[in-house]
């Protein structure tokens, strides 16, 4: 090859690499089948486009995928490695597929190059086959182009938890299910805080960053990706938080779409935003909360909280008339010498079933609050802490972990992502 086709062929390379968009936060595993495409990915995944996202390799293809994930939750992304002919990979994948939670996408590396097989996987929802061998740059460009391809949705799904009252419970719910969306479900999530001024996230994850909510509302020229992922705090695996200002030294008086830009950018680079929302009703509160993908109405068992579910409820089904009902929480239900009105009855007022009826219990929620801790932290097997993983499933549509002894019921999700042409 003469010298000039060899930088022609460099530069080509340069130029593709180059065009890679950065992956968003997301949970990837592979499982390798030969050691050159698991050590293809290793070298991946220290590549800086994948820097955000979380990988795991493991080897043993199929069979490792098949245990690990029947009682796992499913990441974002699975890269399966098969050295089968066209009908042992594709009876895998239809195994696999039991085990597998919807909205994930699998990208399978195969060692057969057979039209009928492309057409039969892309026919059951995989995102890609890549015929090995492979290098590195395939798969960073395979897993970028899964979330940048043209007409792709954003990854992000925004969570609002709203409180009908204040002081009800509304940013300990919201904490609590972010953290267990980040733990349980293993998804990337980042827990906003909109109480700007007087907001506790930092508190009760025992976080004081410098910069927050305030940085990126009040410097909207120079908000972008970068200036977001720095004003992020890290509240250990898979949880961050954009912690309000605490600060009194300026009001916060923002006009109807100052957060757009900021929320925007979020579901860009993230699965999983938990909106811990002010009990206020400016124009940018209302118009979050009508914008967000899941809404939770956190209500204590009075009739102030009832009236004001009520309205909030009338409020969103005008606003939202193609989208399903808000979750409604019942908090610090059976607070000794406390008359409240019962579960059912509050329940039946409304017209909705309750996503969750928590207790008060000032025992297990002032300790966690004193600690900055979550109640997973405080009491790993608590009643309550088992409602904040249903009502993590729930809001995210996800599945929680299927343990193998069956005492969940077995959700079978096929894949339902088709590449997006
Ligand atoms: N189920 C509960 N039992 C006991 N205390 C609770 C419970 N839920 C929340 N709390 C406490 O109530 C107080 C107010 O909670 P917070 O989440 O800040 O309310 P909001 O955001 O709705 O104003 C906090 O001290 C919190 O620890
Ligand atoms: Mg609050």
């Amino acid at each position: 090859m003469s010298d000039r086709v060899q930088e022609k062929d460099a530069e080509s390379v340069a130029d593709a690499s180059a065009l890679i968009a950065p992956v968003p936060r997301i949970t990837m595993h592979a499982f390798c089948a030969t050691g050159a495409t698991e050590a293809a990915i290793e070298v991946a995944s220290k590549d800086r486009r994948l820097l955000k996202a979380q990988v795991t390799t493991s080897s043993g293809g199929l069979g490792t995928a098949l245990n690990v994930l029947c009682d796992q939750p499913s990441p974002n992304v699975i890269i399966l490695e098969s050295t089968d002919d066209r009908d042992a990979l594709l009876a895998g994948l239809d195994q696999l597929a039991e085990h597998c939670e919807a909205g994930t996408k699998v990208l399978v590396i195969g060692h057969v190059n057979d039209v009928l097989l492309y057409r039969e996987l892309t026919r059951r929802g995989v995102s890609e086959y890549l015929i090995a061998p492979v290098k590195p740059l395939d798969i960073i460009q395979s897993v970028s182009e899964l979330y940048h391809a043209p007409g792709t949705d954003p990854i992000g799904r925004t969570i609002a938890v709203i409180g009908a009252k204040g002081g009800v419970g509304s940013s300990t719910v919201a904490h609590n299910l972010a953290w267990a969306i980040a733990r349980q479900l293993a998804t990337s999530t980042v827990i906003v805080d909109l109480d700007i001024a007087f907001g506790t996230a930092g508190l009760d994850f025992n976080q004081d960053p410098s910069q927050g909510v305030a940085d990126a509302v009040f410097a909207p020229e120079r908000l972008d990706g970068n200036l977001v992922d720095r004003l992020l705090a890290k509240c250990g695996d898979n949880l961050s938080l954009l912690a309000g200002a605490a600060m009194l030294d300026r009001t916060i008086d923002l006009t109807e779409n100052a957060l757009d830009q900021l929320l925007d950018l979020l579901r860009v680079s993230t699965p999983s935003i938990v909106l811990d929302m002010p009990h206020t009703w400016t124009s940018w509160a209302r118009r979050t909360l009508i914008g967000a993908d899941e809404i939770v109405i956190v209500a204590a068992p009075e009739l102030a909280s009832l009236r004001n579910t009520k309205n909030i409820l009338d409020v969103l089904k005008t606003a939202r008339p193609n989208d399903g009902k808000p979750k409604v929480v019942l908090n610090l239900t059976g607070m000794p010498k406390r008359p409240e009105i019962a579960p059912a009855e509050f329940a039946k007022a409304l017209e909705v079933e309750l996503a969750a009826v928590v207790p008060f219990d000032a025992q297990l929620f002032g300790t966690a609050a004193n600690n900055g801790q979550m109640v997973a932290e405080v009491q790993p097997g608590s009643k309550v802490n088992t409602l904040f993983v249903e009502l993590a499933a729930s809001v995210t549509g996800r599945t929680e972990p299927k343990r193998k002894s069956g005492l969940l019921a077995p959700i079978i999700a096929k894949f339902t992502r088709r590449k997006a042409s």
